[in-house]
């Protein structure tokens, strides 16, 4: 690019060089001066899992530092998450209780419903998100309604509508499907248009990987799938698929879409950055964050360096937002100046 010559010597002892990189990189206040990504507090999601039926929390032990939240303290957790800086909170119910659909979900005085009014009593300003499916109140474990061997697809999408309706008349501000079924943005807008919840959200889960990376999700959810969830989910040797998922979503009518996982996903967050315009999160799930915290663990890495490394990484692809166990921890470290 910049020779085809023998470099010469401008003096004795330097090199004409056309370029140097080197000088806008030579102090801190000028690295600053061109740092092209930044991240801040208002960039970070943080999922939160609660607990029926606990009186205090229990340390997932796949993911250190992550608890299942007695219901009587999320109102604390959220207060806590808000005074640190975090703008926005992903719930996740771990329910006492199951069956075959989950009907839990679609109960008002069910936990989903609960967990919501107890959010948004106690920081009415927060952002509050349900991830809506239906695997942890599920006795399968699947995302669903199971008919005979397989995941009914419009079935479970008529559970997803009544589940969306529950959660916005709770005071959830976006609903987030993940349960990967056809169509589920639409039949959400449908239900909530329906019902008078125009203004509530829907942050699509759109291309979600059927990923390895959510084994300690699931046990910190309490999943008891067996089997897998490939008939649903993406192949993760899928890059147009995912993107074509998404963009359906977004003519759904999809106020956000997302990508899940993060840190092996990048190409198609980066793809899809150029192909909408719509905000756009990335999910840095729990495999990511164990591997993080094994290695930092054994010092092997510096958990606060490589976790603000992965979380600046998922800005430069293209994330408006990002979902992380880390929310809390990093904000606090931004509050610090510590970008
Ligand atoms: C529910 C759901 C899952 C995750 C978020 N929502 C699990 C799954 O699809 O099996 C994974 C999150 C994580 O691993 O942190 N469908
Ligand atoms: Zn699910």
């Amino acid at each position: 690019m910049f020779w085809n010559k023998r470099l010469s010597k401008s003096t004795d002892d330097a090199f004409e060089l056309p370029y140097r990189f080197r000088r806008v990189r030579k102090s801190a206040a000028m690295r600053d001066m061109v740092r092209e990504t930044h991240l801040r507090p208002e960039h970070l999601v943080l999922p939160i899992f609660v607990g029926e039926g606990i009186d205090e929390p229990v340390e997932i032990e796949s993911l250190p530092g992550v608890y299942r939240t007695p219901e009587k303290q999320l109102g604390g957790v959220v207060r806590n998450a808000w005074d640190e800086g975090v703008r926005s909170v992903l719930l996740f119910g771990v329910p006492s209780k199951k069956d075959a659909e989950g009907s839990d979900t679609w109960d008002e005085k069910g936990l989903m419903a609960r967990m919501v009014r107890a959010a948004k009593e106690a920081v009415p300003e927060m952002v509050v998100i349900t991830d809506n499916c239906f695997c942890s109140y599920t006795e399968h474990g699947h995302c669903g309604v199971v008919v005979g061997d397989h995941v009914d697809n419009d079935l479970t999408l008529q559970n997803l509508q009544k589940q969306a309706v529950i959660a916005a008349e709770a005071g959830a501000d976006m609903v987030a499907p993940s349960a990967m079924m056809d169509g589920q943005v639409a039949a959400m807008r449908e239900a909530l248009d329906m019902t008078g919840f125009t203004d509530v959200g829907i942050l699509s889960y759109a291309s979600k990987f059927a990923s390895n990376l959510y084994g300690p999700f699931r046990a910190a959810a309490d999943c008891g799938l067996k089997g897998d969830r490939k008939s649903y989910q993406i192949d993760p040797a899928n890059r147009r698929q995912a993107l074509l998922e998404a963009l359906a979503d977004e003519e759904e009518a999809a106020d956000m879409l997302m990508v899940k996982p993060g840190i092996m996903y990048l190409d198609v967050l980066s793809e899809l950055r150029q192909q909408t315009q719509l905000p756009l999160a990335v999910y840095q799930v729990s495999g990511e964050y164990a591997m993080i915290k094994a290695a930092a663990e054994k010092g092997i890495l510096d958990e606060d360096a490589v976790m603000m490394e992965s979380l600046i990484s998922f800005r430069r692809a293209g994330a408006d937002l990002i979902i992380t166990y880390f929310a809390e921890k990093a904000c606090a470290l931004l509050n610090e100046g510590k970008e």
